[in-house]
């Protein structure tokens, strides 16, 4: 994602200084005296989004929730908003849409059975007693609200569009969209108040917003999907209270965000077995393995310079891979446009699943398809050498819990811990002997 930070004429800097710590005086304690759970969450029963949380919401914490306009956030936060209800006072701040609109969102949400059941009345919906909303964007009254109804849940949708009437600068510039975290943070601090932000990052990839705001809040959440697939994964960049780079997997339905507690299933749901150019990969997304399909499709090229085109990999591992496999592996790939595609909208940066993308593109070339249960694991060097990935043993576990028989990795050089005894593990030097294995023989029945 690149990111640019508008620049903008500097404020004066009292506002910030003039209030922060000068209300009452600070006296340092002695940490064993502090008391208080220390590890006191409220539970969140939607289980992929706790999962990136860390476990639940920690009162007076403050969250940022980024994303690309209409890929869910408001969706997904008004779900929130409606689960924590149940257990606790939610204030949902919306400065972008109507009282109407977030009420016909909620009703929703609430509606079961993807609209197939008939329309159940509004007040047979259950709606929890204790979600209030307001239409502000002006953060003193909103802050005037809170200090009434002491929720214990703050949404606010979104920090772009609250402003501060004493700042000069416009709503959504960096000023005020720093300066009203950084309010909403000595009130989590000081209160016990559990703060989610959301913020947009724009178009043009100038975001006055999740990047600026990182430093000032514990957890910065992204929503990120492809907007023309189902499939939303929420991951963690940054948390003060757990893992991070650890990723919820929801899908988008009429009904709102479903959590997919088993994504690897649904990845490779559509899979067609024994066509050349799918391949498996085995992904860590944080502490969860996850089973992708990984497609490759050459063609020649009609004119010009031979294009490739990655969906869902990096462009330059993609280069990388084309360039091994033409130098260490004899493939005639330089009239050929190469297509990689990440099944399900997976946007992939480890370079764990490099071997899977070199044995999808080959089993395309070749025509032949990679033989029937097998997983590919492991980074590909430039000399065409598979160097081993990380969390191995992790991986081929979901493997086999998949019904995978076979994995085609690295091989080893120290043995820290054995392999699980429920796949066949091939451990290979090279990209070319992982070829030899991971491809069916030429004889082998032609597809359909
Ligand atoms: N009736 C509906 N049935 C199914 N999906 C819907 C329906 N209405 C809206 N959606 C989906 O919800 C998405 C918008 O979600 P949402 O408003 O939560 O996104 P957002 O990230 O908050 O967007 P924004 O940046 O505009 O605030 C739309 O892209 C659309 O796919
Ligand atoms: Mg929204």
């Amino acid at each position: 994602m690149v990111e640019r930070v508008v620049s903008e004429p500097a404020q004066p800097a009292a506002t910030h200084s003039a209030r922060a710590g000068l209300a009452g005086r600070s006296a340092p304690r002695r940490l064993s005296e502090i008391t208080g759970d220390v590890d006191e969450r409220m539970i969140l029963t939607i289980g992929e989004f706790a999962r990136v949380l860390g476990g639940g919401i920690v009162p007076g914490s403050i969250i940022l929730i980024g994303g690309d306009p209409g890929i869910g956030k408001s969706t997904l936060l008004l779900q929130v908003a409606l689960e924590m209800a149940r257990q606790v006072s939610v204030l949902y701040v919306s400065g972008e849409e109507s009282e109407r609109q977030v009420k016909m969102r909620a009703l929703r949400l609430l509606r079961s059975n993807d609209g197939a059941q008939a329309v159940q009345p509004e007040n047979d919906l259950n709606i929890p007693e204790n979600l209030f909303l307001v239409t502000e964007t002006n953060l003193d009254i909103i802050l005037q609200h809170i200090a009434e109804l002491h929720p214990q849940i703050l949404i606010l949708d979104s920090v772009q569009t609250t402003y501060i009437p004493e700042l000069d600068s416009s709503a959504g510039s960096v000023t005020q969209v720093r300066e009203t975290a950084s309010r909403l943070r000595e009130l989590a601090k000081s209160s016990g108040l559990a703060v989610f932000l959301i913020g947009h990052v724009t178009k043009e990839g100038a975001i006055a917003g999740p990047r600026i705001l990182e430093h000032i809040v514990d957890t910065v959440l992204y929503l990120e999907g492809d907007r023309f697939q189902s499939y939303r994964l929420l991951r963690s960049v940054k948390n003060r209270f757990g893992a991070t780079s650890e990723v919820g997997v929801f899908e988008m339905r009429e009904r709102g965000m479903i959590e997919i507690a088993n994504p690897s299933e649904a990845f490779l749901a559509e899979r067609m077995i024994n066509a050349p150019g799918s391949a498996i990969a085995v992904t860590m997304e944080g502490t969860r393995p996850l089973l992708v399909e990984i497609q490759g499709l050459t063609s020649p090229t009609a004119f010009g310079n031979p294009r490739r085109t990655p969906n869902g990999v990096d462009f330059n591992r993609l280069l990388l891979t084309a360039a091994v496999l033409t130098r260490r592996v004899g493939l005639r790939l330089g009239e050929q446009d190469i297509f990689v595609n990440v099944v399900g909208g997976l946007q992939i940066d480890e370079p764990a699943a490099d071997l899977a993308m070199a044995v999808a593109i080959a089993s395309s070339m070749r025509n032949l398809p990679v033989r029937a249960e097998t997983v590919l694991i492991g980074e590909v060097g430039l000399s065409g050498e598979l160097r081993m990935v990380g969390q191995m043993t992790a991986r081929l576990h979901e493997a086999a819990k998949l019904g995978f028989k076979t994995a085609v990795v690295p091989r080893r050089i120290r043995r820290v811990e054995p392999w699980p005894d429920e796949i066949k593990v091939i451990e290979v030097r090279s990209l070319h002997q992982a070829l030899d294995h991971a491809l069916m023989a030429q004889e082998s029945p032609p597809t359909p």
